[in-house]
């Protein structure tokens, strides 16, 4: 474990995992940066944690821009933990014109992750996304000629598909960045009871808003360890840069994709629906 203390931007950490972690890091003397969709949930976190914090809907990139410019102020950034996101409510367009369950859980972080590369190699980052086990629940059918979701049988798939997009995410950006100082990793949180899926439809909403659910489900705290594990640890030593991790160990993905070639094209396709963003 590296003990130098780092700057740590953690996005969704108004709530759930992200403010857990967010508080588990500071009190471990690091520089914790927050953001947060809710202005009034995000500005009692930073007061209670006493820490900066930036507020961004993912479902506005010309947000996530803003969010980018004010972040790169920043000295360094040693983490950014690609955090925010959710299960929407239902199949739904952004103003910008995507699926909103890939803009919001995918495509606004990866957006973030690029406009931020030179401070993030720069400060030999560790880059962290909150995958899930709805990769292999409900995204192993994943179609990667399909990111917009136009074939996805209901919001609950399309969260599958972009839990797993984020280790391909990750894989990618492994690939591409690892050379110039930049060490992705991914790992599923375990079911947490946050606020997740609190106002979803169907059985995923029923079964998070249940009290039967406390014997299957985890607390926020306890799912904030695996994002806290990864952002003070030491790329290679404590996980595999490129890897998506279930706490300690390697998650498996039903989807195969052994020579890297869809993750490949997935990013590429990625950068061209973000072009006139990177601009
Ligand atoms: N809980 C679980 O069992 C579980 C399991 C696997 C993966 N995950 C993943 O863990 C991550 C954190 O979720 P959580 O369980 O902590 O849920 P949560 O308590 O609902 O927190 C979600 C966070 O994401 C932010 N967010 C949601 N939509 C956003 C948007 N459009 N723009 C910007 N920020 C947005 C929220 O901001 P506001 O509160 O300010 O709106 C909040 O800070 C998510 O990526 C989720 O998919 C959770």
């Amino acid at each position: 474990m590296n003990e130098a203390k780092k700057t740590v931007v953690i996005t969704g950490a108004s709530d759930g995992i992200g403010k857990a972690a967010a508080k588990q890091l500071k009190n471990l003397g690091h520089k914790v940066v927050i953001t947060g969709r809710n202005s009034e949930k995000t500005m009692a976190v930073a007061k209670e944690l006493e820490v900066p914090y930036h507020l961004c809907d993912y479902a506005d990139l010309s947000q996530v821009v803003r969010l980018a410019e004010e972040l790169a102020a920043y000295e360094r950034i040693d983490v950014l933990a690609n955090n925010a996101g959710g299960l929407q409510t239902a199949l739904a367009k952004t103003k910008d014109g995507f699926d909103k369950t890939f803009q919001v859980n995918l495509l606004a972080g990866l957006l973030l992750t690029l406009l931020l590369k030179e401070k993030l190699i720069e400060s030999g980052a560790t880059v962290i996304q909150t995958s899930s086990i709805a990769s292999n629940l409900y995204g192993s059918d994943f179609d990667p000629s399909d990111l917009q979701n136009e074939h996805a049988a209901s919001v609950r798939k399309a969260y599958g598909y972009s839990k797993l997009e984020d280790a391909l995410m990750t894989r990618e950006l492994q690939r591409r960045f690892g050379a110039e100082g930049i060490h992705a990793v991914a790992f599923e949180p375990g079911v947490a009871r946050t606020n997740f899926a609190s106002d979803a439809k169907g059985f995923l909403g029923a079964f998070y808003r249940s009290p039967l659910r406390y014997p299957f489900t985890i607390s926020p705290e306890k799912g904030a360890e695996r994002l806290t594990r990864l952002a003070i640890g030491t790329p290679n030593t404590d996980f595999i840069p490129g890897e998506l991790y279930s706490y300690k160990k390697i998650y498996r993905l039903k989807f195969k994709d052994p020579d890297g070639m869809i993750a490949k094209k997935f990013f590429d396709d990625c950068l061209n629906l973000l072009s006139p963003y990177l601009a």
